[in-house]
């Protein structure tokens, strides 16, 4: 694999998902080992988009396990139904968090996260996992980063997982 460009940030937010999406089809193009594609999926998007953390959670044992992720150290398990990530994995819906002081039950891994936006990873019918993202400003997240990264959890689940 050679280097891939970076993304303008002149371009729309719609945009740059829809080159991050294609980049992260060719990261994951011809590689076999689930765990080096889902660690440069995370990275594409740490690069090129203004997020503290981006990563990915797994369903392991009944709980949801830390998985590959760029960014601040962060807890390892969640629980079902438990904070932003639990309760995404529990609806199988995606969730934006304008305010992580106002959702009842958030889990605060790093205190600079202000808002939050998490997909569920879905793979035929099952919640496999959750992508999560964290920002330093309040109200970070919008339509353009929800319909982004659910297309991001889609390449997850069929390419990646
Ligand atoms: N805030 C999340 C926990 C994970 S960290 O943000 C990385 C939650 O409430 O589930």
């Amino acid at each position: 694999m050679s280097e891939l460009p970076t993304i303008s940030k002149e371009l729309s937010k719609e945009k740059r998902y829809k080159a991050a999406c294609a980049q992260a089809f060719a990261l994951c193009n011809g590689e076999p080992n689930f765990i080096a594609k889902a660690g440069n999926v995370m990275a594409l998007l740490k690069e090129n988009f203004d997020f503290l953390w981006v990563g990915i959670y797994i369903v392991n044992n009944n709980a949801l396990n830390l998985f590959v992720f760029q960014g601040p150290v962060a807890c390892t398990q969640i629980a079902h139904g438990k904070g932003v990530c639990g309760t995404s994995w529990a609806n199988g819906a995606s969730i934006i968090v304008p305010n992580v002081d106002e959702f009842p039950g958030h889990i605060a891994c790093s205190s600079a996260s202000k808002s939050e936006i998490v997909v569920p990873i879905i793979k035929g019918n099952e919640v496999i996992g959750v992508l999560d993202v964290d920002s330093e400003n309040l109200d970070f997240f919008d339509e353009d980063d929800l319909t982004g990264l659910e297309e991001i959890a889609n390449i997850l689940a069929n390419e990646v997982f």
